[in-house]
């Protein structure tokens, strides 16, 4: 196999995602290369009008990075690399990958912290995954004491590089339930993307279903199981006034709204993601 032409590779592999059922399968196809190349995803468009060529290693790493997106492996995972607002993250096997809708929940706890009157504020990430949640307030908020739990040593060994990457946050390797007892009525903000699938509606993609850890998605038979422990764990660590925000499913809002009414937690309100789902639930400790 000598040189071949990007575009005639992008596109063949594009065809092939698209039989595979990837929705964004040209894109997917372009960012390969991108990521191969070390080119943006504009240059590569350009790239591949302008008739560039691979050399025969750069043609057998797509091939094999192709065959695997093609099993439905996610894109993030053969890069290595997960995008969450201005950070890059290590992510693979074990670690669930951080979600654009997350992105904008984690928005109002930044805003929290950003209004705060207190000169370090403490803020909690219970479930903190690949630390997409942690490490956007703490790049985000300078003045914020970030702390963060994760109960799964898969995902810890990615948890710990990130927190590395984007040092002065602290973390943990435990369970959320028991976590940060030295931190109990003094935290401003705790947040959480828990798991919350029920056990029996396994999701349709397989990105999710064969390569997100069950540990990330399924929380019991009504998929609340997390969410009362975080509604528990959020009533012992904040401050009275503080802030809870949990993200959850857009049929859960009002099943949330309940539980932290009856965890004794007021001003509760649902948000809205960016389709106009509601998706998470913020309410203060009274
Ligand atoms: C849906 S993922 C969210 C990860 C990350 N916060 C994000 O938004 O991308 C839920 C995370 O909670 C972790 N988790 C599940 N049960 C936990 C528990 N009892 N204590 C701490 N973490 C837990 C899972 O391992 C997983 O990393």
């Amino acid at each position: 196999m000598g040189e071949v032409l990007l575009r005639d590779v992008v596109s063949h592999a594009a065809e092939k995602f698209a039989s595979a059922g990837i929705e964004a399968a040209q894109v997917d196809a372009e960012l390969i290369a991108a990521h191969i190349l070390s080119f943006s995803r504009g240059e590569v468009q350009a790239a591949m009008q302008t008739g560039f060529t691979l050399n025969e290693d750069q043609a057998k790493t797509f091939a094999e990075f192709g065959a695997r997106r093609f099993t439905r492996e996610p894109l993030q995972h053969i890069t290595g690399f997960a995008y969450f607002r201005q950070l890059q993250l290590s992510v693979g096997r074990g670690v669930f990958v951080p979600r654009p809708e997350t992105e904008t929940v984690v928005q109002i706890a930044i805003d929290e912290l950003r209004a705060s009157q207190l000169a370090s504020p403490i803020a909690v990430d219970l479930g903190t995954g690949s630390g997409a949640i942690a490490l956007a307030m703490h790049t985000e908020v300078a003045k914020a004491q970030v702390h963060a739990v994760e109960l799964s040593p898969d995902a810890f060994a990615y948890t710990s590089a990130n927190f590395e990457r984007y040092p002065g946050a602290n973390l943990v390797l435990g369970d959320m339930a028991d976590a940060f007892n030295s931190l109990n009525g003094s935290v401003s903000v705790v947040i959480s993307n828990p798991p919350y699938i029920p056990v029996d509606m396994v999701p349709i993609d397989p990105e999710v279903h064969l390569f997100d850890p069950k540990l990330a998605l399924y929380g019991g038979d009504d998929g609340l199981d997390l969410i009362r422990v975080v509604a528990a764990t959020a009533s012992r660590l904040l401050v009275d006034g503080g802030l809870l925000v949990i993200e959850h499913a857009d049929t859960q809002s009002a099943a949330v709204c309940e539980l932290l009414l009856a965890e004794g937690f007021d001003r509760v309100e649902a948000h809205k993601d960016l389709t106009g789902s509601d998706r998470a639930v913020s309410a203060r400790k009274s």
